[in-house]
């Protein structure tokens, strides 16, 4: 056992310590202003979050789970429409398929990158298909622009889910602006994350964004006329004004991200990660794959070192979504939720933490038997 201060997966105390300050004034500002809901702050966060993403509308809600319900109703998707999605992501990317009716088809990942296979995508397309629900994970774009082609060849909808890709681009486009529509979260542990919930869809088009409006606010437009029966999901006043003052500071803590994951790398060696050309990974995640997961997991709690296993099951094999029909084998998911293993990564750790972190990653495996393995997220050969 050690006796080192516990490491967590997030601090959000030590990453928020140097802006206490600007937050206090921004929480002060809300609370005298006597304004709550659908106010200033919630205006001009929207403005200026869709001026970082350089999306062309953007549209905040209460959650990441509510963005992707809201952006699939604003897309027209039901009963009898099938989207194309992943099985290894968080529950809410398939939740919020089956919340407006529609059937998720999953097809597999790629063991590089964790994200949807575009080749498999193509295989899984029917007569019932509408559209493509892509998963950003950890915070490593997916094959966007490649599926945004196919989607255009075959006339399906492609929404983003980007709950875990804040600021994270390929070719200098943000996640969320190459598809139709782009779902983001502000749950707290994210890239951009709140203090509570939060979310935001990003829209291509001034009359998706307006649907996006009407439906988070009651299927309303106008006060107690209701044109179609929608949801309450807003942003509040607070939310806003607090996320307006780490919006600011975004690009940095991703920076910070990205120095913890070079430090990791550099420490378990051979294991240097090419990215596809042109993208940009922002960490939410630092993940790593090894048949020894449940060895190492248990090591780092021996020296004080939190660890996670995002995700222990894949969402086909959920009991919920046995039903659902399966196109393809899903092998590639299944031994991924195996032998994955999430390390601590938040900006504000401190490089003492980062390199506890690493050492005991690193003499782990050292003393591991010869024929142990173990990959990187993102590691391209
Ligand atoms: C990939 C993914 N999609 C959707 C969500 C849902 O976001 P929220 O928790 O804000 O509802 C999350 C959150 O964990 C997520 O990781």
């Amino acid at each position: 056992m050690s006796s080192e201060p516990m490491i967590p997966m997030v601090d959000t105390l030590a990453w928020h310590g140097l802006i206490q300050k600007e937050l206090k004034q921004a929480a002060t500002r809300v609370l005298d202003s006597g304004r709550y809901l659908m106010g200033e702050e919630v205006a001009a966060f929207e403005r200026e979050v869709g001026e970082f993403l350089q999306a062309s509308k953007a549209v905040s809600c209460a959650n990441g789970t509510d963005a992707l319900i809201l952006a699939l109703s604003a897309a027209g998707l039901g009963p009898g429409d099938e989207v194309i999605t992943t099985p290894f992501t968080f529950f809410a990317t398939a939740e919020a398929i089956v919340r407006v009716g529609a059937t998720p088809v999953f097809v597999d990942i790629e063991p590089e990158t964790f994200n949807v296979n575009p080749v498999l995508i193509q295989e899984a397309i029917s007569e019932r298909t509408r559209a493509v629900l892509v998963v950003h994970l950890f915070g490593l774009p997916a094959r966007i622009q490649e599926i945004q082609l196919l989607c255009e060849e075959r006339s399906l909808l492609l929404i983003e889910d980007c709950a875990q890709s804040f600021g994270a681009s390929v070719n200098d486009k943000m996640t969320g602006t190459v598809g139709d529509l782009g779902c983001f979260s502000f749950f707290p542990s994210k890239n951009l994350g709140g203090f509570g919930d939060g979310g935001l869809v990003t829209a291509k088009t001034e009359s998706m964004a307006e649907q996006l409006r009407v439906l988070r606010n009651h299927g309303s437009r106008i006060q107690y006329q209701h044109e179609c029966v929608g949801y309450n999901s807003r942003l509040d006043e607070m939310q806003a004004a607090l996320l307006r003052v780490k919006l600011k500071h975004i690009s940095r803590y991703n920076e910070e991200r990205k120095k913890v994951a070079e430090y990791y790398r550099s420490c378990l060696q051979g294991m240097d990660i090419l990215l596809p050309a042109g993208q940009e990974h922002v960490y939410h995640q630092f993940t790593l794959l090894t048949d020894q997961r449940d060895q190492l997991k248990e090591c780092l709690s021996r020296e004080g070192i939190s660890s996670a296993i995002y995700y222990p099951m894949p969402l086909h094999l959920q009991p919920v979504f046995k039903g659902l029909p399966m196109r393809q084998d899903l092998f590639v998911a299944e031994q991924v939720a195996q032998h994955c293993l999430s390390l601590p990564i938040f900006p504000g750790m401190q490089s003492s933490q980062v390199s506890r972190v690493a050492e005991t990653v690193s003499g782990f495996f050292s003393q591991e038997k010869e024929d142990s393995t173990y990959w990187l997220a993102g590691a391209i050969s």
